[in-house]
């Protein structure tokens, strides 16, 4: 199985709720920029307070503040990885390429998670967080036993700042202007796979699953 993974797909694609599955049950590290930005914005950290401003709009934050937070979790005992929410444009692809090749730990398959925009604004409205164990949850699709209240650890949940509609529609413009081309990009150089992500959570796994597994069968495509 393909063990150095990253997951691509618009806001609310189902790329946190994908990669958590993932790292649990293949024991892969799960490394979120969006959860260790939201950490540092939490912490106060130069980091986080170089973030905060462009996260509140939903735009990226600067290439810099995204590798110090990342890179600092990403060394040669991480053998085995799945990243969510990087890289999101070319500059950051590259600086991937450089530090894993610098490793010797090559990327081994990207999989492009498809949702159609508008079932992403419905995704991103009916979100909630649990600010303690990160795990996501939908009022109505995913809903956690009891409302409000996360099923892991018990922390009361919460809506994101940024899944205000404005900020999702800038975050969806954002997506398609600086992300997207790194479909074509990892298209290009043989790694990528595709799965239609607008299916149940564990649908969308078990494509994953292939993908990874280098199934040439199943929903998972490869492109
Ligand atoms: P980040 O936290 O990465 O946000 P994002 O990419 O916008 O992605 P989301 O977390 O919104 O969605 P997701 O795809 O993880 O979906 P989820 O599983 O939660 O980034 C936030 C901000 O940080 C960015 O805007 C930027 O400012 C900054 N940032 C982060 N990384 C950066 C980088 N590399 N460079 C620069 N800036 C960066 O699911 C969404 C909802 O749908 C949930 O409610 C979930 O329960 C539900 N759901 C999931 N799957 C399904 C399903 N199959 N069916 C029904 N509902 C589902």
């Amino acid at each position: 199985m393909k063990r150095r993974v990253v997951l691509l797909g618009a806001p609310g694609a189902g790329k946190g709720t994908q990669a958590r599955l993932l790292a649990a049950r293949q024991g892969l590290a799960h490394l979120s920029t969006g959860d260790l930005l939201r950490a540092a914005v939490a912490a106060g950290t130069p980091a986080g307070r170089a973030a905060k401003g462009h996260m509140d709009a939903g735009r990226l934050v600067p290439d810099d503040a995204v590798f110090g937070v990342l890179f600092e979790r990403l060394d040669a005992r991480t053998t085995a990885f799945v990243l969510d929410g990087f890289p999101r444009n070319m500059a950051q692809a590259a600086e991937l390429d450089r530090r894993l090749a610098a490793l010797r730990l090559p990327l081994e398959a990207v999989v492009d998670i498809d949702v159609p925009d508008a079932r992403l604004v419905a995704r991103l409205a009916g979100r909630r967080a649990c600010p303690g164990c990160g795990r996501n949850y939908h009022v109505e699709a995913l809903p956690p036993r009891k409302a409000g209240t996360c099923d892991d650890c018990g922390r009361a949940l919460q809506q994101r700042d940024d899944d205000r509609p404005e900020v999702v529609t800038e975050r969806l413009a954002v997506y398609h202007r600086q992300t997207e081309p790194l479909v074509a990009h990892y298209a290009s150089r043989g790694l990528l796979a595709r799965v239609n992500g607008d299916r149940d959570v564990e649908a969308v796994q078990r494509d994953l699953l292939a993908c990874l597994q280098g199934a040439a069968a199943g929903a998972g495509r490869q492109a």
